[in-house]
Formats: C-alpha cells, sequence, structure tokens
C-alpha cells in the first residue's frame, strides 16, 4: 500500500529516475483471456494517450474492450482533477459501479489517472468506496498487471500511488486511437507550479524523453503509415532542460521535421518557455503545422502575477505578434480562466481586451475551479457563481465572434486537410483538420481517407468549415 501526499508531490529537487524497459512477466501474459474491459477515460490528451498505453498492457493480460460497462468484468477510469466536475463526472460513474457491483461482485474496479494522485479522493475512497478493488497513480501505470492481479488475489483493495515520479519506461504497448495521427509524450509532469493548476502535484516534476526515442517513435509511426503526430506534455516548451545543455523543443522540432512525418503539431505550450528559435523552426519547416496553443489564462497583469504566470500582458503580446509575423498563416489558440479569486469586473474587462487583440481561432474558456492543495484555494474566492456564469457567457460570445470573423477570411480560399473519415454528422460527406487545425467538412467522390487533400472552403460557421474537394 502506497498512498498519495501532496506535501511530497510538492517537493521540488530534480526527480531521480532510470529509464526501463516494459517488460509483462510472462506468466501473466493472457492471464485475463476472454474477460473484457471497459476503459473510461477523462481528461487531456496525456491522458487519452496514456489510455492507448493502457489498452495495449490490458490487451497482453488477455483483455479485449467494450463499450458497454455493464458488460465488462474488469472497469477501469483513467480520471483527471483539473476541474470540480471532472471529479463529480468520475464520481457520478463510481455511484453507477456501486450499483452494478452489488448484482455483479466478481466485478473488478480500478482506478487510475490524476485523481489516483490526490489525498482527498483516495481518503474518500478508502472510506466510502471500498468496493473498489484498485487505485494506481500515474507515475507507475506500468505497474498495472501486478497491482490488478494482487487486487484479484487478495480480495482486498490495494491502493499503488507514489507522490513522486518513478522510473521513466519505453516500449509500453499501445493501441492507437487513430491509423492517421498518433500523440507522441516527449516531456512528463510540469515545474511551472500555476497557483491555480493541480497538474504540477498530480504528475510530477518535468521528466523529458530522451531525443533518439522520441525520433525512433516518429520514424516508426511515419512507416507504419501515420500522416501526423503531436508532441505532448504538459509544457512542451520546457523540453530538455532537465537532460541536455543545449538540445530545446526548437533543435527537437527540427529532427522530427527531418524524419518527413507529413504533419507535426505540438501541445501545450507555456509563454515562458517560448523562445525565438522555437517560432523560427516552426516558420522554416513546411511539415509543423502553423497552429499553436498559447494558453494565456487572463489579461490582468494583477491576476497573471496572482497565478504566478511569470509573463504580462505586455510579453505575451509580443510573443503573439511574434508568432503572426514569422509564421506564415499561423493560428493562436488558447484558454482563459474567469473568475479567479479577487478578479474585478475591471480586471476581467482587460482580458476581454486582450481577446479583442489577439482574435483567437480557437479557445477553450473555463470558470476558476478551486483544487484543494493549491496555492490559490487559501485565496478567498469571493466572486458569486452568478458573476462567474456572466463573465464566462460574456467572454465565450466575444471568442465565438473573432472564431467565425476568422473562418469568413477563408471562404473561397484552398486549404490543405488532413481527411480523418466520414462525418459522422452528414452522410457522404469526409472530415479533416486544416494544417491550421480546422475542422472541415466536405464532400469529395473519392474516397480520400487518410490523405492529404486540397478542399476549397463553402461556407464558415463559428467552430466549422465547409467545403468541397479541389480539382
Ligand atoms: N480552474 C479552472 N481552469 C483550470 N485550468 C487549469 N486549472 C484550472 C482550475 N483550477 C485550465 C487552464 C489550463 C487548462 C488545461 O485548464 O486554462 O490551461
Ligand atoms: Fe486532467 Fe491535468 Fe491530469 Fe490532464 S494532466 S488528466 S488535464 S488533471
Amino acid at each position: 500500500m502506497h498512498l498519495p501526499d501532496f506535501k511530497v508531490a510538492k517537493t521540488t529537487t530534480k526527480s531521480d529516475y532510470k529509464k526501463v524497459n516494459y517488460q509483462l512477466d510472462k506468466k501473466y501474459q493472457n492471464y485475463f483471456a476472454n474477460k473484457k474491459c471497459y476503459l473510461k477515460t477523462y481528461g487531456c490528451q496525456m491522458n487519452e494517450h496514456d489510455s492507448e498505453n493502457i489498452k495495449g498492457i490490458l490487451e497482453e493480460l488477455g483483455f479485449t474492450f467494450t463499450d458497454n460497462y455493464e458488460k465488462a468484468d474488469l472497469i477501469l477510469l483513467n480520471t483527471c482533477s483539473i476541474r470540480e466536475n471532472a471529479h463529480n463526472k468520475a464520481f457520478g460513474m463510481l455511484g453507477r459501479i456501486k450499483h452494478l457491483k452489488s448484482s455483479k461482485p466478481n466485478l473488478i474496479v480500478g482506478i487510475c489517472g490524476c485523481m489516483a494522485q490526490e489525498e482527498v479522493v483516495v481518503n474518500t475512497i478508502m472510506e466510502k468506496y471500498r468496493f473498489i478493488n484498485f487505485v494506481i497513480g500515474t507515475h507507475n501505470f506500468y505497474d498495472l498487471p501486478n497491482v490488478l492481479i494482487k487486487s484479484v488475489k487478495e480480495h482486498k483493495l490495494q491502493v499503488e500511488v507514489y507522490s513522486r515520479e518513478q522510473d521513466l519506461f519505453e516500449h509500453v504497448p499501445v493501441d492507437r486511437a487513430s491509423k492517421i495521427k498518433a500523440y507522441v509524450n516527449i516531456i512528463y509532469g510540469c515545474d511551472k507550479f500555476c497557483t491555480y493548476c493541480i497538474v504540477p502535484y498530480t504528475r510530477g516534476r518535468q521528466r523529458s524523453r530522451a531525443k533518439e526515442d522520441i525520433l525512433d517513435e516518429v520514424r516508426k509511426l511515419k512507416e507504419e503509415g501515420y500522416k501526423e503526430v503531436t508532441l505532448l506534455g504538459q509544457n512542451v516548451n520546457a523540453y530538455g532542460k532537465d537532460l541536455y545543455k543545449d538540445y530545446s523543443l526548437a533543435e527537437l522540432l527540427e529532427d522530427v521535421a527531418k524524419t518527413g512525418i507529413d504533419r507535426i503539431r505540438f501541445m501545450t505550450s507555456h509563454p515562458w518557455d517560448f523562445t525565438d528559435k522555437m517560432i523560427e523552426v516552426i516558420a522554416k519547416y513546411d511539415n509543423i503545422m502553423p497552429s499553436i496553443h498559447l494558453p494565456v489564462q487572463s489579461g490582468s497583469n494583477r491576476v497573471l502575477k496572482l497565478m504566478g504566470r511569470r509573463y504580462t500582458k505586455e510579453q505575451y503580446l509580443t510573443l503573439y505578434h511574434k508568432m503572426k509575423e514569422t509564421i506564415p498563416n499561423c493560428t493562436i489558440s488558447t484558454d482563459i480562466i474567469v473568475g479567479f479569486p479577487t478578479e474585478t469586473e475591471e480586471d476581467f474587462k482587460e482580458t476581454l481586451d486582450l481577446v479583442k487583440a489577439c482574435k483567437y481561432d480557437n479557445a477553450f474558456s473555463f470558470i476558476y475551479s478551486k483544487r484543494v492543495g493549491t496555492p490559490a484555494a487559501k485565496l478567498k474566492d469571493d466572486i458569486t457563481k452568478e458573476e462567474k456564469e456572466n463573465r464566462l457567457y460574456t467572454l465565450n460570445d466575444e471568442l465565438n465572434r473573432y472564431f467565425l470573423l476568422n473562418n469568413q477570411k477563408l471562404v473561397g480560399k484552398k486549404v490543405k486537410v488532413l481527411v480523418e473519415g466520414l462525418s459522422p454528422k452528414k452522410r457522404g460527406e469526409y472530415y479533416g483538420y486544416t494544417d491550421t487545425n480546422k475542422l472541415i467538412n466536405f464532400t469529395s467522390e473519392e474516397d480520400v481517407v487518410g490523405k492529404i487533400v486540397s478542399v476549397v472552403v463553402t461556407e464558415a460557421k463559428t467552430w466549422s468549415l465547409d467545403g468541397k474537394i479541389s480539382e
């Protein structure tokens, strides 16, 4: 039994870890033959990709997968802690599972992901959700086979959560959701400690993957026919800092571009670590997509300071303009939080002014959610729920206006699209993403799935484009 401890998770000393190749103990291969798993993923792309690895691990154990949790022998929730509603969703699901377990006592229930790293969550599970079989943290999910099997053999709750980083595993089995585009981890964890954010506590200190391992993975994906890779990390711009003297995201992007894979994306970037060299490399290579996710969080310097973001509105705008001027046709998206403790009407207005200045192509907007254990949780949350909702509504109105205006500028133009499949909404139409990361539905006589094609934009909507394939 290892329980999570935020005091340990908070320690900023560089982690001491080694690289290990994943290998399943042979005696466990197909241990769960003919058993079905329902794997539910909450949260960000890091979690989605972890789930692709978890699927790979469970397949070696013999599991197949079902979309119906009532038919499963194992239910595994890969959870997210970023906001209260992510918590509520997972606990809501646990309520339904509890009900199911009363009629299916052999059902195995496991919790992994970010919520597993939280003391409050694990304490609640140990008090009120004893029907759960195991809890496994983000730092040791490679140990899933052992924890799972132990929980079955011993018939009692196993909690295996480490608050500091464990070894970094390579060659973990993977069952990817797509045959066209793939996630590639480049850095784990985050050292930024923005005051509202739980991620540094749930994902640990920054650890970069060795460049050779990343490049090998990208080359292999290219050979397998993948067209696009997204380099993943909580803060990809910090890549290399913990491993190399003079090899950063700029050099990595350049080396990945030289593999010749058709499309490269990366996320998420922190404005603080974004160097001129990175911008130059993005501009130089056609296969690095001109689309950058650059979370701003707030347009008020006072709030940015309270958030611990380490930049001012002016510095952000300078970076923004540098990107727009250097990278042809570059689109920029962002994340914004409203209702941070003490945010005044004036602070909020500054956020709206920043949105007007940046005219984002896409954005994710959130109401501040207090996370136990973070520094911001100690600030007095003095804004009413109604006021927070009003601000979110006003902000979204403004954001949406620019999404549509930007999209309208594309009508009549040709865009390059990586086609992902048949549109789930309109029969006979295909969908894909432009190099600037815009969703487009379009008509084509030919089957073009998995190809990069030219499409003429015929109509602009707020969140997508319509088009027809160009001859
Ligand atoms: N409350 C609301 N939004 C948050 N985010 C991170 N932490 C919180 C929080 N406590 C948002 C930030 C981040 C995105 C992934 O989630 O905008 O960029
Ligand atoms: Fe959620 Fe953050 Fe964990 Fe991703 S890293 S799953 S966003 S808490």
